[in-house]
């Protein structure tokens, strides 16, 4: 069978209005801007309000990424959202998305949990189907209420994370996949390391009851030290596999979007890859960790503001809860 190349056809990303600066989180919890800028780069971050849910709001960045490839709803055959906070466990965040986008029943919509590494496992998969024929069009879309499983009591979670969704329609091109779109993918799995970054209840091991509650066991709880170093050692190994399955050398790489988690860990696997500072795009300044979401809303500023050229050669690694890795190559707009 010949495969087709998988490309990305348009892109959209959303972010709440709302503002949340790290001097207000000073009024929150005992932390200070100066300890949140050195230990993690982040100044600000988005909330979503109370009303919007996470499917709200891949909703809107899907709309804007449908307007990107000038298709309607009625074109995708496939929506993957790719969450960790779901506006309820089932029905999926996807199969609302697709409802509220008023698309058609004839398509395939579901929800994919891998953490802060959503988007690249949502290119990956949506690639296949691509390759393969099976499929035309698919819509990845990372969209993340993280401030919903935020405990606001623990100043060494609660400054990390924002809201946000960015979404990517993923269509069949012409000529050869290793040379156009979604050239070369890795994902991992280290489910050894899950206990390290959880929602400890809520689930059948732990279904939540009020002692849970009390604990904050409904919320996200990570050791970040042992993140932090997991990361920093799995993110430049991951890159390095893609960017060899994508043909490439490091010097081919004309952009690197890492997760948006931490500057440090960028900065530390930046140059453990020998990528200097002005092919790195970076936004966690401004929206801090929206898990699944980043790469794509930093992949859509970048191309917004004109910095992506046709034929540029982009790298993204995301790393998160699982615990997961990924990796992927893409050739942009050709
Ligand atoms: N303000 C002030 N002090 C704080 C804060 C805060 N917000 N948070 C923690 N501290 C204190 C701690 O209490 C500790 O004090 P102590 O020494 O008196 O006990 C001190 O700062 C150092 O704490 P550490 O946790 O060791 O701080 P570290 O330098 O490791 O930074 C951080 C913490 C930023 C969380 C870091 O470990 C990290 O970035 N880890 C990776 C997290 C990550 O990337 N997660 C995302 C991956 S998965 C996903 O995206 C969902």
């Amino acid at each position: 069978m010949s495969l087709k190349p998988a490309v990305i056809a348009g892109i959209g990303s959303y972010v709440p209005e709302r503002v949340l600066s790290n001097e207000d989180l000073e009024q929150i919890v005992d932390t200070t801007d100066e300890w949140i800028v050195s230990h993690t780069g982040i100044k600000e971050r988005r909330i979503a309000s109370d009303d919007q849910a996470t499917s709200d709001l891949a909703i809107e960045a899907s709309r804007a990424a449908l307007e990107d490839a000038g298709m309607s709803a009625d074109d995708l055959d496939f929506v993957l959202c790719p969450t960790v906070t779901p506006d309820h466990l089932f029905p999926s965040t996807a199969n609302l998305v697709q409802a509220g986008l008023g698309a058609h029943n004839d398509m395939a919509a579901f929800d994919l949990l891998s953490g802060c590494t959503g988007f690249v496992y949502g290119l990956h998969v949506a690639r296949q189907f691509i390759a393969t024929g099976e499929m035309e069009a698919v819509l990845v879309v990372a969209s993340e209420k993280l401030t919903s499983i935020t405990d606001w009591t623990d100043r060494s979670t609660c400054v990390l994370f924002g809201d946000g969704a960015g979404a990517a329609i993923v269509t069949a091109g012409e000529g050869e996949p290793s040379e156009k779109g979604l050239i070369g993918f890795v994902v991992e799995s280290y489910g050894e390391h899950g206990h390290l970054l959880d929602v400890p209840a809520g689930g059948s091991r732990r279904p939540l009851d009020a002692e849970g509650l009390a604990n904050h066991e409904n919320c996200l709880h990570m050791n970040g030290p042992e993140v932090f170093k997991l990361a920093v050692r799995g993110v430049p190994e991951v890159a390095e596999k893609a960017i060899a399955r994508a043909g490439m050398t490091n010097s081919d790489i004309d952009w690197v979007i890492m997760h948006q988690a931490n500057l440090r860990i960028i900065d530390a696997a930046a140059r453990r890859l020998d990528i200097p500072d002005e092919r790195m795009i970076v936004n966690v300044q401004k929206f801090g960790n929206t898990s699944g979401a980043s790469t794509a809303i930093a992949l859509d500023e970048a191309y917004r503001d004109g910095r992506l050229q046709p034929g540029d050669n982009i790298l993204l690694v995301g790393f998160g809860a699982g615990f997961s890795l990924g990796a992927g190559v893409l050739r942009w707009g050709l």
